[in-house]
């Protein structure tokens, strides 16, 4: 590293949201010197995304954070009774049990992971983070704004600025993340290629203090939708009134023209949009904090460039529907921040990074397009209650009345909008969206197994598989000190090897492949008479190997490789994957470059 900068770190993060609050964190938890900066003097203020889903979870239980995530958020339970209304004073036009709340698939979201999905606003989500980071040694600075970066081989030289007098500073790192959200500088200075269109429609946030008990505590949901046909307060007409706590926090959410630009909002405007969404003007409203952002369809087709990295809404920016936003730059972050550390470390070769593109790239483009597709999922709803059939507010107003007269022809139309409401299962049930994410890449070893069949629709449900490349499958397995689960007994920046009663053999193995490729290795040997035992047999169904066969599974919780039973190759074949899957086959040209 050169000497000429004014501090000098590992990993530069840039911004404390989601993903570089989340990177730095587990960036921190590995041990790698990182520095994590946000130009503001605090965490975000508005409690913009909240669903959070299982898999982002089990990155925030690798991280020992789940016991203190859970006590800030509203539990799965009074996340169901997704709503579609006048008001919420008003008339009622359906329900949709949501985010796996209905007893036919709270099974799958049982089955799928130790966690449980909840209700985390991100306001309270992001101290957890960057509380973690520092705790764990990250230098984490606000009120200091990235300016502009340079690289060159041997790392990247950073200014940066003091919000607070102006002084501008260099910053020199091996590497620098760009998790600066929608409006990212990193991915336009590192000239990330983008596809796609950015503010195709512009909305209003409120968040709002208001005692809506007797309105939603028969109904606990986190979203209630409020079509208003010709509604007085401007904007589109459909409102979403939006859990923070219950009952008593919200947001609410109204469109605006993006051609006109952000609308400039009053506390009086915003309590009037509020008790227009609420359909009662005497409930009193506190107005916190009013903000805007665009319904954006983008995603980044390459999200590194050297040395410089993008995550989060830097690289996939679209609508809130699905709540997958949040969700997936923390899962960013799981990806990327074990592989800088095995790179910083020595303990693999810097092509290793190249597989964050390779395997995240992917799912930005996929979320992307699945979050904008839900949008198309609201149409058919608004047509059931005769919207588009009328041309005057009056005339909508009509036959939404007319919906529940005794005629044939309303009976039909009742019908199709019970038929539209649960069309919005994409949307609010995607739990294969959510956690079927597979990667194929350099840091995968596929173990010649046929192309994966998904048995149910693969949007709506999840499948466990251990098949390469795949989130290693949880099951509960029993101890004397109580229950763990497999994903318990991997991730927290190491690999492991999970392996069943007739494996014994693997933990010699695995001492000499980590000691051959400079790296540790848990091995877990579960079934009966072990310390982890397989009461329900459920590992040994999801191993989807014999007894004596293998799962490596990544700091990230994917498996690796597999092996279907320990043969006499085993040894080599177990070097040679991890030798593959870290680069490092080559080791005299890799602590060439390491050290470069
Ligand atoms: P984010 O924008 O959060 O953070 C960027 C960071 O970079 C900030 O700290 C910022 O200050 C900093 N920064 C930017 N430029 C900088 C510079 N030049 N110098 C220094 N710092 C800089 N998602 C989800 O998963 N579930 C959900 O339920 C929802 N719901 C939801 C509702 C609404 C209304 C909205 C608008 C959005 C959601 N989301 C969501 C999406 C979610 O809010 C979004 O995906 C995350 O905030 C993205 O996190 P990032 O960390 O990538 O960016």
């Amino acid at each position: 590293m050169t000497t000429s900068a004014d501090y000098e770190t590992d990993v530069l993060v840039v911004g404390t949201g989601p993903a570089g609050g989340g990177a730095a964190a587990l960036l921190a938890t590995y041990g790698v010197n990182v520095m994590v900066i946000n130009r503001f003097a605090w965490t975000a203020r508005t409690p913009r995304a909240h669903i959070t889903n299982q898999r982002t979870m089990e990155v925030i239980r690798d991280l020992g954070l789940e016991e203190e995530a859970n006590s800030l958020a509203a539990p799965q339970e009074q996340m169901g009774e997704n709503t579609y209304c006048a008001s919420l004073a008003g008339k009622e036009f359906g329900r949709i049990q949501t985010w796996g709340t209905h007893p036919r698939r709270k099974a799958d979201y049982d089955l799928a992971s130790p966690t449980k999905m909840c209700d985390l606003p991100q306001n309270l989500l992001e101290p957890v983070l960057a509380r973690a980071a520092a705790h764990r040694g990250a230098k984490v600075r606000f009120d200091t704004e990235y300016i502009s970066h340079s690289q060159d081989e041997d790392g990247v030289s950073v200014v940066l600025r003091d919000v607070l007098t102006d002084h501008e500073y260099t910053v020199r790192c091996q590497y620098l993340l760009g998790a600066d959200g929608a409006n990212s500088k990193i991915v336009g200075d590192a000239d990330l290629p983008l596809e796609g269109v950015m503010a195709k429609s512009g909305s209003i946030n409120i968040v709002f203090e208001a005692d809506l008990t007797k309105y939603v505590a028969h109904r606990p949901s986190v979203l209630y939708w409020v079509i208003q046909p010709g509604s007085q307060v401007g904007g589109l007409g459909i409102g979403v009134v939006r859990m923070v706590r219950p009952w008593k926090k919200w947001l609410a959410i109204w469109g605006y023209d993006v051609e006109q630009g952000p609308p400039d909002m009053t506390d009086e405007k915003a309590t009037e949009i509020v008790h227009n969404l609420i359909g009662d003007s005497d409930i009193p409203v506190k107005i916190d904090a009013t903000s805007t952002w665009t319904v954006n369809e983008t995603y980044a087709t390459q999200l590194s460039r050297g040395r410089v990295f993008a995550l989060g809404d830097a690289i996939h920016r679209h609508p809130p529907t699905n709540g997958l936003g949040s969700n997936t730059s923390i899962q960013d972050a799981f990806n990327l921040a074990w592989k800088l550390a095995y790179v910083i470390k020595g303990k693999a070769g810097p092509e290793l990074l190249e597989t964050y593109s390779t395997e995240r790239a992917p799912v930005a483009e996929q979320i992307v397009k699945r979050a904008n597709k839900s949008l198309g999922d609201f149409p058919p709803i608004l047509q059931a209650l005769g919207l588009f059939d009328a041309k005057t507010p009056d005339d909508m107003l009509k036959n939404i009345d007319a919906l529940a007269s005794e005629s044939g022809e309303a009976a039909a139309r009742r019908q199709a909008l019970h038929d539209a409401i649960a069309g919005s299962d994409y949307v609010y049930n995607a739990h294969g969206v959510e956690l079927n994410q597979r990667y194929d890449s350099a840091a995968v070893v596929p173990d010649g197994s046929p192309e994966e069949v998904f048995a149910r629709d693969k949007e709506l449900y999840h499948q466990a598989t251990s098949r390469p490349g795949a989130n290693v499958p949880h099951a509960w397995l029993s101890t004397p000190g109580g229950r763990v689960s497999t994903i318990d007994l991997c991730g927290k920046g190491k690999f492991t090897i999970l392996t069943g009663v007739n494996g014994g053999k693997w933990a010699e193995l695995a001492e000499k492949a980590g000691a051959a490729c400079n790296i540790d290795i848990d091995v877990h040997q579960i079934g009966l008479g072990q310390h982890h035992e397989d009461p329900y047999g459920d590992f040994a169904a999801k191993m989807e190997t014999q007894e004596d066969g293998a799962l490596l599974v990544r700091p990230d919780l994917i498996v690796a490789w597999r092996a279907q039973a320990i043969e006499a190759t085993s040894q080599t074949d177990l070097i040679q994957a991890l030798e593959k899957i870290l680069a490092c086959g080559d080791k005299a040209a890799m602590s060439q470059k390491t050290a470069a």
